[in-house]
């Protein structure tokens, strides 16, 4: 075992904390209830927005491709974490997984990069689903919302914070709440409500394809790669990996599943399932949307809004209204699945940290009724709203995507570290062609990262900056590993 900064916990000390079962959560979740919790996660903005971005900007059609490339990053970081989460089936993922493997310091910030990951992630989703909200509510129901309290007072154009006439974001801040009070209520309520919301945007996901098959018109698709501009990035193979950057944001949130570890009936068996199970399915509904979207009307026409609901009108008028109006109801159920499951795994991965002392105690209560982490799901919840109401979150949404990719690499990286240093830790799942397929998704996941521009960089050293001030002020001092005797 490594001291000082590095300081690795014992494979006898893991083992014993994932069997230990006196934390109060409840074991309630079962291999289809991870499932859905991965796909509750994944299918949100990516898909219904930032497809048509992707085509329009940086890879035409290839944007089919794009998420083929990404979905084999995530496939090879989800195939990692399934080894993790099956052999340490502990709530802080990403955040445990390195303190076993690449010591407290990593894994401090690695704790910390999560939170890009997830409640940054929450907040910009929810400010997405306020902006859905407002034409649902005038076209469902004939009403207005003031558009003054559904947005922020301050918005980020061109580099520059400035202020607007807007007074705050109130549906972003109600929506969050709400899905915070769920999920102190309990995990098993929350899962049922995960599961409606997936089963409403599935079924309305297929038939959009179902029926958008039908209105591929095979012009649209051809080229398939459309010739590169002699820029990096404007389509063509460069144009593809771009546009995969682009459109990781819509496969965040699979590695979400392994901070339920220790609400899952047999974590053993089952993580693996949830996370690449739901991966699977996302990706496949993913590359049959792109090219029915592509198909149906040309792709430089898509950056827009709503890309899908541009592409129905386009191509059937007013004959598939009831479709148009069936995707604006998906888009809310997707976009509060995504954030229910977010603002899940937060709470979770600072009940580990504080149960290992890094965070003040507090953090690791748990509801003596409801089984549920309540403390930090109420300042999760908190937090959340408070940046999704007031702040511009273009600025914030970009260092969701750097964020997640950092872990994804550590993760990565950290399965091979593991498989040397606790080489007969028992490991009920394995991951395959080890070190082939974490070297190839570390470096997709490094590739995508750096494709991403350097401002956002910028902001994540800062952002690391602020955890380092925090970890050598408390976690330091109160970490229980370093101050065991
Ligand atoms: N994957 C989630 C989305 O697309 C975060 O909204």
């Amino acid at each position: 075992m490594k001291k000082g900064l590095f300081i690795t916990k014992s494979t006898s000390q893991l083992i014993a904390e994932s069997n230990d079962d006196s934390h109060g959560l409840k074991r309630v979740l079962s291999r289809w209830a991870l499932v859905s919790l991965g796909i509750g996660a994944v299918i949100g903005t990516g898909i219904f927005v930032l497809t048509g971005h992707a085509a329009a900007d940086y890879a035409g059609p290839a944007v089919a491709l794009s998420y083929v490339l990404s979905g084999v990053g995530c496939l090879f970081a989800g195939l990692c974490y399934a080894e993790y989460a099956a052999a340490i089936p502990i709530a802080g993922s990403a955040y445990t997984y390195s303190y076993a493997t690449l010591g407290e310091f990593v894994a401090w910030l690695i704790g910390w990069d999560l939170i890009l990951e997830y409640l940054f992630a929450a907040a910009t989703v929810a400010v997405g689903w306020s902006k859905h909200f407002i034409p649902f509510m005038r076209d469902f129901f004939n009403v207005d919302l003031p558009e003054k309290w559904c947005r922020a007072p301050l918005d980020y154009i061109d580099g520059h914070i400035v202020h607007t006439s807007n007074y705050v974001n109130l549906p972003a801040i109600f929506l969050i709440w709400v899905i915070s009070w769920l999920l102190v209520v309990g995990i098993k309520e929350s899962a049922s409500f995960n599961n409606l919301m997936v089963a409403i945007k599935v079924v309305i996901i297929l038939m959009i394809i179902g029926l958008g098959w039908g209105y591929i018109n095979s012009d649209n698709l051809t080229p398939f790669i459309p010739e590169n501009t002699g820029k990096f990035g404007q389509f063509g193979w460069s144009g593809i990996l771009k546009g995969s950057a682009t459109i990781f944001f819509a496969y965040i949130g699979f590695d979400a599943v392994s901070t339920a570890a220790q609400e899952t009936k047999n974590p053993q068996k089952d993580m693996f399932w949830g996370m690449i199970g739901s991966l699977a399915i996302c990706a496949v509904l993913f590359v049959l949307v792109s090219i029915v979207l592509c198909g149906m009307v040309n792709y430089k026409e898509l950056h827009v809004d709503a890309p899908v609901v541009y592409a129905l009108e386009k191509v059937a008028g007013d004959g598939l209204k009831w479709l148009r109006m069936a995707v604006e109801i998906a888009v809310l159920a997707g976009l509060s699945s995504v954030i229910l499951v977010l603002l899940m795994g937060q709470p979770r991965v600072f009940f580990s940290m504080a149960k290992d002392g890094l965070l003040p105690p507090v953090f690791a209560k748990v509801h003596p009724k409801y089984g549920t982490p309540h403390i930090t799901t109420i300042v999760t919840g908190l937090v959340c709203s408070v940046l999704a109401g007031f702040l511009p979150l273009n600025l914030l949404g970009e260092l969701v995507a750097i964020g997640t990719l950092m872990a994804f690499s550590v993760v990565c990286i950290g399965v091979v570290v593991l498989r040397k240093n606790k080489p007969d830790m028992p490991r009920p799942y394995r991951t395959p062609l080890v070190p082939w397929v974490p070297a190839a998704g570390a470096i997709i996941c490094v590739g995508q990262a750096a494709s991403l521009p350097q401002d956002t960089w910028v902001r994540l050293f800062a952002w690391m900056g602020i955890g380092l001030v925090i970890y050598f002020l408390y976690g330091i001092k109160h970490s229980k590993l370093r101050n065991q005797p």
